[in-house]
């Protein structure tokens, strides 16, 4: 059995092309969801939970893709830097700090989900599911990330 057997397939590399992002939403163990930041840092392809480490509550991507730049993904709020690769942060207000991991393999030129500790939901960002509602206008909670 490898690691992508009973994977959920996210994209692909091809679509994913360096200095861009891809944005899913997971299941967490405790119910909850969350956003995860898919990257091509050039060098790697990566996954990240979508939030800055200086305010937690400060998405990288907010719906319509992480900015990049040359293999480093950059907060929008205060600019700070971070490597794509490594989740790294050397620089502004996040200095020091490290983006939190979330497992993803390429196998044969496909992206996959290999985190055991959530599972995938759904392509873009929490509040874009819509499959519960229907269509419905949100009714319950409103999750700000
Ligand atoms: S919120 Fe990201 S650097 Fe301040």
């Amino acid at each position: 059995m490898v690691a992508t057997d009973d994977a959920a397939q996210l994209t692909t590399v091809d679509a994913l092309p360096e200095n861009e992002s891809f944005l899913f939403t997971v299941l967490e163990r405790d119910g909850s969801k969350e956003e995860v930041v898919l990257v091509n840092g050039g060098d790697c392809i990566a996954a990240w939970r979508n939030f800055c480490q200086h305010e937690t509550d400060q998405r990288l991507d907010r719906g319509f893709g992480a900015a990049m730049r040359d293999g480093e993904i950059i907060c929008p709020k205060h600019g700070s830097m971070f490597d794509a690769c490594s989740g790294h942060c050397d620089n502004g207000e996040a200095n020091g700090s490290t983006l939190i991991s979330v497992d993803v393999t390429v196998e044969a030129g496909n992206i996959y989900l290999t985190d055991r500790t959530c599972e995938f939901l759904h392509e873009g960002g929490i509040e874009e599911d819509t499959d519960e509602d229907e269509g419905m206008p949100s009714s319950s909670s409103h999750l700000t990330f």
